[in-house]
C-alpha cells in the first residue's frame, strides 16, 4: 500500500512542478506554513520580523522605536518629494494619488517594458522621465524618498498584483525560483534561513520569517548608520552566504522582491523600520 503511495507521489511530482503558476495558491501555502509553525502568532504580527521571538531583542527594538532613527530620513524624504523638478513637475505627478499612501501596491509588473518595477525603481523612473539622473538604489536620497512614501502608507495592506499574463507570471516564477535556490559557497537559499528556521538564532541574530519580511523597508540600521532599501538587505544576505550579490536594479532582485512581497499580501505596511 505504502509503495503505491510513494510511486504515486513520484509520478505526481513532475506534474506538480510543471503545473501552471498560481500565485494565490502559493500564497495560501506560504502563509499556511507559517501558521503551522507559529499557530499563536496573528498574521499582522509578522511585520515585526525577528522581534516576535526574543523578549530581550524586542525590548531593545522598542527602545529604539521610542525616538525612531529614521525620523530625519522621512523629513528629508518629504522635502525632496515636495521639491519641484527643473521642468516644474514633481514626484507626485508620476504616481497615482500623488504618490501618497501607495507603497502597498509595489512592486508592480510593467507590461510595456516586461519588467517588475519596485517603488525605488519607480522613483528613479520618475526622475528619468523628467530629465534627471537616477539615484543610487540602496541608500541616500532615494532611500529617504522611499521612507517618506512608505510612511504615508503605513497600515495599508500589501496588495501586490500578479497579472494573469505570461510575462508577469514568468517574472513571478523567476523570483520564486531565486528564493528557493541554493547559492554561494555556503549553499543556502533564502528559504533555508527565513522559511525553514524563522525564530532560530544565527550568530547572535534571530532569523526573521520570510512572511512579512519586506513590510518594514526601508530601514534605518544602526550598523549601517543610515537608511537602506530592501535590495541593500538582499545584497547583505547574499554576501553573508558568500554568494556574489546581484546588481541593485537587476531583474533577479526585482523578481525576488515581487515574489517575496506578493507572499505577504494582506499584511500591513510597517515601514520605515529600525534595526540595531
Ligand atoms: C544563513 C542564513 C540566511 C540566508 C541564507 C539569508 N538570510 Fe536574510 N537574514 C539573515 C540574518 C541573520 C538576518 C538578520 C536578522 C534578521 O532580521 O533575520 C537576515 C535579514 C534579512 C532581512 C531583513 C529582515 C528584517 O526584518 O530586518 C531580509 C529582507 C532578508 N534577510 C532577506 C533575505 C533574502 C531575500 C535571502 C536570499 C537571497 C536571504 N535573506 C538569505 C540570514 C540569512
Amino acid at each position: 500500500m505504502r509503495r503505491w503511495l510513494l510511486l504515486l507521489l513520484a509520478l505526481a511530482a513532475p506534474v506538480a512542478a510543471a503545473a501552471a503558476p498560481n500565485p494565490a495558491a502559493d500564497r495560501a501555502a506560504f502563509q499556511g506554513w507559517f501558521r503551522h509553525l507559529f499557530p499563536q502568532l496573528p498574521l499582522a504580527k509578522y511585520v515585526d520580523g525577528p522581534y516576535n521571538f526574543s523578549a530581550s531583542e524586542r525590548a531593545q527594538w522598542q527602545q529604539i522605536m521610542e525616538l525612531p532613527p529614521y525620523g530625519f530620513a522621512v523629513d528629508h524624504g518629504k522635502a525632496l518629494f515636495d521639491a519641484r523638478f527643473p521642468d516644474g513637475a514633481g514626484y507626485a505627478s508620476c504616481f497615482p494619488h500623488g504618490g501618497i499612501g501607495i507603497a502597498q501596491d509595489y512592486p508592480q509588473f510593467d507590461p510595456k517594458t516586461g519588467r517588475v518595477v519596485t517603488l525605488p525603481i519607480a522613483i528613479n523612473r520618475c526622475r528619468v522621465a523628467h530629465g534627471l539622473p537616477k539615484l543610487k538604489l540602496t541608500t541616500g536620497d532615494l532611500a529617504d524618498i522611499d521612507a517618506y512614501m512608505v510612511r504615508t502608507s503605513r497600515g495599508h495592506k500589501i496588495d501586490v498584483v500578479v497579472p494573469d499574463t505570461k510575462p508577469a507570471l514568468a517574472a513571478y516564477e523567476a523570483g520564486k525560483e531565486y528564493f528557493y535556490s541554493r547559492r554561494g559557497q555556503l549553499n543556502f537559499s533564502c528559504a533555508s534561513c527565513h522559511l525553514q528556521y524563522p525564530g532560530h538564532r544565527v550568530r547572535g541574530d534571530t532569523l526573521a520569517p520570510a512572511l512579512g519580511i519586506t513590510a518594514s523597508f526601508p530601514i534605518y540600521r544602526s550598523k549601517w548608520g543610515n537608511m537602506g532599501t530592501l535590495v541593500r538587505r538582499f545584497i547583505g544576505c547574499n554576501k553573508n552566504i558568500r554568494s556574489a550579490p546581484d546588481k541593485p536594479d537587476s531583474l533577479a532582485y526585482r523578481d525576488l522582491e515581487y515574489f517575496l512581497t506578493a507572499m505577504s499580501n494582506g499584511l500591513p505596511i510597517a515601514g520605515p523600520g529600525a534595526r540595531p
